[in-house]
Formats: structure tokens, C-alpha cells, sequence
């Protein structure tokens, strides 16, 4: 007789505590302990190691179809590219991000806009919730919703319903009886998510997950699900403001770099086909402490503007304050701003900015937001229709950046006439005695 057990295991060592602890027995880790379920008497391990039979399949046997075939058009062109070309027939999608950042709403659209049956399972919110959702961004035919969080249950029903495509908002709702644990602890999370992905690719139905993150990122749910599942796209923005982006953060079938932009109306969201034009709407240029940089967004070149403002500071330790910039960045070319161009920052408090919500992780941008901060501390501004793409090194250098060309083209496709690279000056002083007189 096969019997279920809940055990809480290690996450350290792997040894299997038979309660909930603080403490591992073995290994003396804190908060290591996960709850697991253990199968003993052994009959179901014999039987799934007769499934495979032990079995070594070549390629050749193996009835792949053309792969173009077998993607599934989301009816939204952006979510198609950042996926790769559509959705993979039984895959499962992680779609994670901070709560009211609008991924039920992107999910409810996918559902609508699907040419195959959904299976929509609201765990967070009830049906009519969903329903005026929909009714509001308009129609949908093949959408059949489920208010259930047992996740057996749910396995049940899609199995009977056969849908193309089922959508699961939120993983952290779900539970198996066969835990103990809360809805939304790092078990339950993992043991759903698993029994989920066994159902996506035994019945060849694509499941969405939808997985919140809060801002330290730490919560049980989209970190502990990244390897298991097959594509992890983040949707991300401030959520006060207009602009979203979908980014792929894992993806077996595709490049990971790939972006969607999407702005929040109250149609819900709406493809952004010219992020730059969008992103430089409400530029300041010709303000000091503006300046517009390229960024390579996935493999498309973005123009967004940059903003920094230098003021006196009263404190012993002047303020750094970043926003859609890593702070240690900004501190870095300060100091390189300070030591090389001779601009005492360090009497200054500095904050420095990224228009549209835009989160700057490449060093494309170092150049734009050093001379961002150079023209606010001198009070003078950069040239009106001039883009800045580079790297700045720690001696004030500026260095070329990856796809260089194509951000340069993209920026004069713009009406960027004037480019400020490593082309045109070699070291930050240069590029500011040019450019900020
Ligand atoms: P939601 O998709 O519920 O967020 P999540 O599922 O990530 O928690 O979206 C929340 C926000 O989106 C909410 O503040 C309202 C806004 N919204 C619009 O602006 N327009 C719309 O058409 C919809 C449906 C939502
Ligand atoms: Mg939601």
C-alpha cells in the first residue's frame, strides 16, 4: 500500500524533519525547511519507473512537428515576440510581478484574444469579477471561468474540459490537500506548480501562471518556480504610471531578451509599437539635467530620457537617490563625474531619474547619466536632438557599447542628429567641455 506522508525537508542538506522547525535537525540551518510530500511502500515508485521503462529514445523516433506549427498566436503582437513567437503547446508560463501591476488584466486579454478555448481559474478574484473585467474590455467567446484553488480539483476539470489553454491566477492561491501547509507557503507553491506542469504536458494544454513578487522579490512563488517551469516572462512598471514592461526572464523556447512594451488605458493594456516616441513624449529637453540615452531594450534599441537634479546639500553626508537606476551607478559616476571633470559633487545632494518607469540595468546608459548630472550641476543644457550612447570606465573613459551602430541608427531614424559616443569624444572632461558650454 502506497501511503502519503507530509514530511519537511531541508533545503540545506535534504534531511527529512518529520515537523516544522525553525531549525534543521541535522544541519542546523535556519528556516531551511520546506514541506514535502514522501510517498512510502514504494508501489507508485515502481510504477513511474515503468512509464519510461528505462527506455533510451533517439532523436530520429521522436515525431517532432515543424516548430512554427505548433506555436499558438496570443492575438497581441508584443506578448508574441517577448514569448518567442507565440505560445509552445503544453508549456508552462510563469508570469510574475507586483501586485496591481496589470497581469490579470494582460492574462484576461490573452484569454479573450486566444483563438482556442480558455480555462481561466480565479482563485483571487470571484467569477462576476472577472466577468465586468471582460464585459469592460470587451468580448469573449471561448472563456470559461473556474472560482477553485484546490488544485486537484482544478487538475480534474481540465483534464474533463480538454481547454487549449488554461490560465491560473494566482499560483499562490492554490492548495493541495495533501499538504498542510497555507495557501501561498513555498511547499504548496512547489507541489501545485509540479502537479500543474504534469497536467500541461501529459494533455498538451499551455498553462499560465500568474505569480505576484513583492518589491524585495522574496515572497514564496516566482523565485522558487524558475526551474520548473518553462518560460518566465516579468511584467514590470511603476504602478502609478502609464507604461508596463514584459520582459522574458527564462524561456526554453526562445531568446531571453526579448520586450514587449505596454501602456495601461482604460481599455486595458495597449501595445506600444514606438516605445521611444512614447517614452520622449513628455521629454524635457533643453532643460539642464536632461538628457536622452539609447538603451537596448531585449534587441531593440529605446530612446528614454534621463533626469538628474544637483542640489546644495546641508547634510555631512550628501543624499544619492536613484530611481529606475541601481543606486551604486549613480554613486559611481558621481565620483567619476567628481574626479575627472573637476565638479565638486560632493557637496551636492543628487537625484537621478528615469522617465516611463524604465528600469536601466546595461551600461549603455553611463555616459547619458553622467552628462545628465554634469549639466544640472553647471546649471547649462545639453544640446536640444543630441542622444548619448556609452560606457564610462572608472578613468573616464568612453567606451563603445554592444550593437552600437543599430542604436545609433535607431537614434537619427528619430531625428537624432547629433550623437554623443566614444566617437565623438574619448574621455567624460572632453564630452563635457563639448557638449555643456
Ligand atoms: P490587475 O490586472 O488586477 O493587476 P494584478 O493582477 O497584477 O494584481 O490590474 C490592476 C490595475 O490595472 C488596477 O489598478 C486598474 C488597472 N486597470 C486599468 O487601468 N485599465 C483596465 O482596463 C483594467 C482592467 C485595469
Ligand atoms: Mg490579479
Amino acid at each position: 500500500m502506497t501511503k502519503l506522508i507530509t514530511i519537511y525537508r531541508c533545503q540545506q542538506c535534504g534531511f527529512d524533519n518529520p515537523k516544522w522547525a525553525g531549525q534543521c535537525g541535522q544541519c542546523k540551518a535556519w528556516n531551511s525547511l520546506v514541506e514535502e510530500i514522501k510517498e512510502v511502500g514504494g508501489k507508485r515508485h515502481e510504477a513511474r519507473k515503468r512509464a519510461s521503462g528505462g527506455r533510451v529514445v533517439k532523436i530520429a523516433e521522436l515525431n517532432i512537428r515543424k516548430e512554427q506549427g505548433q506555436r499558438l498566436a496570443t492575438g497581441m503582437h508584443e506578448f508574441d515576440r517577448v514569448l518567442g513567437g507565440g505560445i509552445v503547446t503544453g508549456s508552462v508560463i510563469l508570469v510574475a510581478g507586483e501586485p496591481g501591476i496589470g497581469k490579470s488584466t494582460l492574462l484576461t486579454q490573452l484569454s479573450m484574444n486566444v483563438g482556442v478555448p480558455v480555462l481561466y481559474v480565479c482563485g483571487e478574484e470571484s467569477p462576476d469579477q472577472v466577468a465586468l473585467r471582460v464585459k469592460r474590455l470587451g468580448q469573449a467567446k471561448n472563456l470559461g471561468l473556474l472560482s477553485e484553488t484546490d488544485v486537484d480539483l482544478i487538475v480534474e476539470t481540465a483534464r474533463r474540459e480538454k481547454p487549449g489553454l488554461m490560465v491560473v491566477d494566482s499560483v499562490q492561491t492554490l492548495t493541495s490537500d495533501d499538504l498542510m501547509g497555507m495557501a501561498g507557503s513555498v511547499g504548496q507553491v512547489r507541489e501545485c506548480a509540479s502537479r500543474l506542469m504534469r497536467l500541461a504536458k501529459d494533455e498538451g494544454i499551455s498553462v499560465f501562471l500568474v505569480g505576484h513578487v513583492t518589491k524585495e522579490g522574496t515572497v514564496a512563488g516566482p523565485k522558487v518556480l524558475e526551474h520548473m517551469v518553462d518560460v518566465v516572462v516579468e511584467l514590470t512598471g511603476e504602478r502609478i504610471g502609464r507604461f508596463r514592461i514584459l520582459r522574458t526572464l527564462k524561456n526554453r523556447f526562445g531568446a531571453t531578451d526579448e520586450v514587449g512594451v505596454f501602456a495601461m488605458e482604460d481599455t486595458g493594456l495597449v501595445e506600444v509599437t514606438n516605445p521611444s516616441g512614447a517614452f520622449l513624449e513628455e521629454s524635457q529637453a533643453g532643460m539642464p539635467g536632461s538628457a536622452v540615452v539609447v538603451l537596448l531594450e531585449g534587441t531593440r534599441p529605446v530612446l528614454v530620457e534621463v533626469q538628474a537634479l544637483a542640489v546644495k546639500s546641508f547634510l555631512p553626508v550628501p543624499r544619492r537617490v536613484a530611481q529606475g537606476i541601481p543606486l551604486a551607478k549613480v554613486q559611481l559616476l558621481a565620483a567619476i563625474v567628481e574626479k575627472h571633470c573637476r565638479l565638486p559633487l560632493s557637496n551636492y545632494d543628487l537625484f537621478v531619474s528615469v522617465a516611463g518607469g524604465v528600469k536601466i540595468g546595461e551600461p549603455g546608459a553611463d555616459l547619458g547619466i553622467a552628462m545628465a548630472i554634469a549639466s544640472s550641476y553647471l546649471n547649462r543644457a545639453l544640446p536640444l536632438k543630441a542622444a548619448m550612447i556609452g560606457e564610462v570606465g572608472l578613468l573616464g573613459e568612453i567606451r563603445r557599447v554592444r550593437e552600437q551602430a543599430r542604436r545609433i541608427k535607431e537614434a537619427k531614424k528619430l531625428g537624432y542628429a547629433q550623437i554623443l559616443s566614444s566617437e565623438t569624444a574619448a574621455r567624460l572632461p572632453a564630452a563635457v567641455k563639448l557638449w555643456l558650454k
